[in-house]
């Protein structure tokens, strides 16, 4: 994807930011996937587009819950210098000053907190009932924030760490807000056979005021399993990023550059993932999303 022509403000691991005029940004979802915080040399077709198209559903969903960043999804909307190739891949928003902490909340046991409890019996320090599977449900959901580290691995935080932070008020408007929208995304998500086992939400700053930003609810920022392949105890296979994980676990990959290209296989196969995802969680059918991925 070529740059355009406005003025450019960050590159992150997936996404482009452009600045429009002084209070709102354009949001461009590439198709990069990256795992293990390594960006992958092969590219998902359509993978942008289903961010952009799962999280403007979200941030549509639990505007009553949050103010989120999105001013508009829909290409007409876009300031004319965009061009027509960013359409369905490119989000209006307002810019904000992003919060210092990843906001993390999980109804399951799993991935690192998974690894954490078998350790220590805790995740970071917050206690949860003995016997614990792999997997498993837990008694309510948890926030777990983490770092929000500008190069590198997130690093898992204490709650008084966190709150430290970012202030105490701050952190408990963070958790509440966070573990409203994971508890209304699992229930929405319930009602179409999956699961979402945990979700990464981002928050900035717009006039003092908190707002969602970045990207709400999708396979990149969250863990969601389809509820019929959810066993305790076991590994469910995942609609996210853990499909092009297992592959290079699978191969041995000691997670150093250079990495190896994935098979034509693997990448169709995601790109049918993210697809599915969308369509799964929403309702709505990929096909009548704007753009054509060309
Ligand atoms: N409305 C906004 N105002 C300001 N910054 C924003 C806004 N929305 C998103 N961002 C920032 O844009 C960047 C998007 O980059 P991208 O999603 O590629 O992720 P990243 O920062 O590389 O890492 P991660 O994998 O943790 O998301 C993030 O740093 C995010 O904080
Ligand atoms: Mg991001």
């Amino acid at each position: 994807m070529s740059r355009l022509s406005l003025p450019h403000h960050y590159t992150g691991k997936v996404r482009e930011l452009y600045e429009v005029d002084h209070d709102r940004m354009l949001v461009v979802a590439s198709d990069r996937v990256s795992v293990f915080d390594v960006v992958l040399p092969d590219l998902i077709p359509d993978k942008g587009r289903v961010l952009t198209a799962l999280s403007t559903f979200w941030f549509e969903q639990t505007a009553h819950l949050a103010p989120n960043h999105l001013v508009s999804s829909d290409p007409t909307d876009l300031p004319e210098t965009a061009g027509p190739d960013v359409a369905g891949r490119a989000m209006l928003v307002r810019a904000a000053r992003p919060v210092r902490l990843e906001c993390v909340a999980r109804g399951y046991l799993f991935g690192s907190a998974w690894s954490d409890y078998q350790e220590t019996g805790t995740i970071m320090g917050r206690t949860l009932p003995a016997g614990l599977r792999q997997a498993e449900r837990l008694p309510e959901p948890v926030f777990t924030p983490t770092t929000k580290a500008d190069e590198g691995h997130d690093l898992p935080l204490a709650d008084v760490d966190a709150a430290a932070l970012v202030g105490d008020e701050r952190y408990e408007e963070l958790r509440d807000l966070t573990l409203a929208i994971y508890s209304f995304g699992a229930e929405v998500a319930a009602a179409h056979g999956l699961i979402l086992a945990d979700t990464k939400l981002e928050f900035g700053e717009v006039d003092g005021r908190l707002v969602v930003i970045d990207e709400m609810m999708t396979p990149d920022s969250s863990r969601y399993w389809s509820a019929d392949d959810h066993h305790v105890g076991t590994s469910p296979p995942s609609f996210d990023k853990q499909y092009v994980r297992d592959h290079y676990l699978s191969i041995g990959w000691d997670m150093k550059p250079p990495v190896p290209h994935m098979p034509e296989s693997v990448i169709e196969g995601t790109r049918a993932r993210y697809v599915e995802a969308y369509e799964q969680v929403s309702g709505l059918s990929f096909d009548a999303w704007y753009g054509d991925g060309e």
